[in-house]
């Protein structure tokens, strides 16, 4: 059966990428040479590729990458793979923060490290920490804050949500994408993110809304005055986690939306202490 026949949306597009990855060859020089041949000894591989993604296994994943902001992410089956629809927090935090700004960044649930990572990038005089409750995620992101020599600027810990945190640590911005999928719904998740993105990584309690929950409830005693939070939340949560929000005494809340239009992202500002 073909990846179309499984219902494979994008069935065409991955099978560029597998050859373009396969043959390590640009999809543009595929078409321009008619008289293109996969190379024997890549076939059996290409072959292989096909037989995993048939499984449901994601490219993300058989390759071990993916990419968030422009920049490419090793990731393994620690990890959830990043989403374009994260990189709204990077879009809202490069709208904060001047580029050269000092400013000091907590990323909670760290996962592969791609919101902690991409903040970094942006501002160059930023410094980050990164928190995940899972020590084999804390590894994955380790690595791609070391491929793209950020290392010195980041560090990660353990941690349960604030739990592992001195209440000393001071923060200009918290990021997160908390798990948020209520868990009565997880059994029908997508068979892609259901068998292949980590449990922990997507659970959110039974409505889904726990990690807003105690994360709101503290997150006042390591955000500096004048900081902001940014919460990925799903496309129908943005009610709940605002008066959640308003629960633990934030009075600016906003919400942004997606590419899609969805809103995706609840911001707080700290405006008093
Ligand atoms: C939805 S994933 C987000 C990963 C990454 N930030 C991203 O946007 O792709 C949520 C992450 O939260 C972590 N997590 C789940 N429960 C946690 C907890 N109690 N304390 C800290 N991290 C937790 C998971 O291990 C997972 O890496």
């Amino acid at each position: 059966m073909t990846m179309a026949e499984m219902g494979i949306m994008t069935a065409e597009l991955e099978a560029r990428l597998i050859l373009e990855q396969r043959c390590r060859i640009d999809w543009g020089k595929i078409i321009a040479d008619p008289g293109f041949l996969v190379p024997e000894q890549e076939r059996r591989k290409i072959a292989d590729d096909l037989e995993e993604r048939l499984q449901g296994r994601p490219l993300s994943k058989i390759y071990g990458k993916k990419e968030f902001w422009g920049l490419e992410f090793e990731v393994t089956d620690d990890v959830l793979d990043p989403r374009p629809d994260t990189e709204t927090i990077i879009d809202i935090a490069v709208q904060r923060f001047p580029k050269d700004a000092d400013i000091k960044i907590l990323d909670m649930g760290t996962g592969s490290g791609c919101l902690l990572v991409s903040l970094l990038h942006e501002f160059p005089n930023a410094t980050g920490l990164g928190l995940d409750i899972s020590p084999k995620a804390l590894a994955v992101a380790k690595c791609n804050a070391q491929k793209f020599n950020l290392d010195s600027r980041a560090e990660f810990v353990e941690s349960d949500w604030f739990a592992g945190l001195d209440e000393s640590l001071q923060f200009d911005l918290i990021v997160s994408n908390p798990p948020y999928i209520s868990n009565r719904v997880i059994p029908d998740l997508e068979p892609e993110v259901r068998n292949f993105d980590p449990i922990q990584a997507l659970d959110g309690g039974e409505d889904g809304l726990q990690a807003y929950k105690i994360i709101f409830s503290t997150i006042n005693l390591f955000i500096k005055k004048g900081g902001t939070g940014l919460f990925e939340i799903g496309y129908d949560q943005k009610n709940d986690v605002m008066r959640i929000g308003r629960e633990s005494r934030f009075s600016d809340i906003s919400v942004h939306r997606d590419l899609a239009g969805q809103p995706r992202v609840v911001e707080i500002y700290c405006g008093d202490k």
